[in-house]
């Protein structure tokens, strides 16, 4: 059966904070990579099983800048090329594990899993804010057993907020809003303003004025797996949807989601916010809302997901709010159709 997921592109491994001179094993849409850093801090992937037995190679340790295997020794230098055997003078010169095409970028470590002779730096995702000076926030990695696309899903179509997160983002205004859903390429976009309500719990507490507010969501989606949200509030008639949102809040919420088998994913997130920058008291306080947000999303998610299974011979059905997913699913499939017909899509695909 074909995988469900896109191969030649570029899915995140790992925070940049959390690679270190440690071995890491990531599971990266079906391949197991071994990571770690180099003396210099570049990153390194490995596929993760010894040319000898097969063991893992991150059961093994690091030593300088190479991987020794924790079954018999052998030594791998950060190309893969085999650079020691125990017991005999020569080492055999076809000896080696694939290296993996990796880059560094936005904060995170970027993997691609395909064909490496395709693996183009320039089209890692752009999640620009993540690591731009005048933003801030809280950043965490989830493993959730579900497929990548049930997750991207849930973020092009915030109207479930009304209903999962009904105690601190949701309120009725999102699913009663119009929306506008744009595609070009292998990116789709959606734009929903709510003008005139009442906030919700989380943006009053954050907002810390009274009164009506007009609230945006502003979606992007980078096929495969990426999504990142420009959200906020601001008092009613101050002029935002005009473009002025000095009276209000603004974070941008950033996520990108790897797949690791057809039903389980690692899902990263990361909010920031462009006020109150000197103050860690504030990012501790989005990271513990926001938690409780995203284990919401994780209890449905992980159910959808085992009533998929449960359920292999129905099928979804879309509705008006469904558009921007259903693009997305659209794209992705026609990234995976072109694999199995050879040579990349070299050209827009809508
Ligand atoms: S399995 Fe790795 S050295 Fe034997
Ligand atoms: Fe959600």
């Amino acid at each position: 059966m074909a995988a469900s997921f896109p191969l030649d592109t570029w899915y995140a491994a790992a925070w940049s904070h959390a690679l270190g001179a440690e071995l890491l094993a990531r599971e990266i849409a079906g391949l197991r990579v071994v990571l770690y850093r180099r003396a210099d801090g570049r990153p390194v992937a490995l596929d993760d099983a010894c040319w000898h037995r097969l063991l893992p190679l991150s059961m093994g340790r690091l030593d300088g800048e190479d991987v020794v295997c924790g079954y018999h020794g052998l030594r791998f230098d950060p190309d893969g090329r085999c650079v020691f055997m125990p017991s005999q003078e020569t080492v055999n010169p076809s000896a080696h594990v694939p290296a993996r095409p990796v880059v560094e970028r936005h904060g995170l470590v970027w993997l691609w899993p395909g064909d490496p002779a395709l693996a183009d730096p320039a089209t890692v995702p752009d999640f620009g804010l993540a690591d731009h000076p005048g933003w801030v926030g809280p950043d965490r990695e989830y493993a959730l057993a579900c497929g990548f696309q049930l997750v991207v899903d849930n973020l092009l179509d915030l109207t479930h907020e009304t209903f999962v997160h009904a105690s601190s983002i949701g309120n009725a205004a999102v699913a009663e809003a119009p929306f506008e859903t744009t595609h070009r390429g292998t990116e789709v976009s959606l734009t929903r303003w709510m003008t005139d309500i009442d906030p919700p719990p989380f943006f009053a507490a954050h907002l810390g004025r009274p009164g009506r507010v007009d609230r945006w969501q502003i979606i992007r989606y980078q096929a495969p797996a990426t999504v990142t949200i420009d959200v906020g509030v601001a008092l009613t008639g101050t002029g935002a949807p005009q473009g002025d949102r000095s009276q209000g809040i603004t974070m941008q919420v950033m996520h990108t989601v790897t797949p690791s088998t057809e039903g389980t994913c690692r899902f990263f997130w990361k909010l920031v916010r462009d006020y109150s920058l000197d103050d860690p008291s504030l990012t501790r306080r989005l990271f513990e809302d926001s938690e409780t947000v995203l284990a919401e999303d994780k209890r449905i998610l992980e159910a959808q997901q085992r009533a998929l299974e449960a359920h292999p011979d129905r099928a979804f059905y879309d509705l008006n709010i469904d558009a921007a997913a259903v693009w997305s699913r659209r794209i992705a499939e026609e990234m995976i159709a072109a694999e199995a017909d050879g040579p990349a899509p070299t050209g827009p695909l809508a």
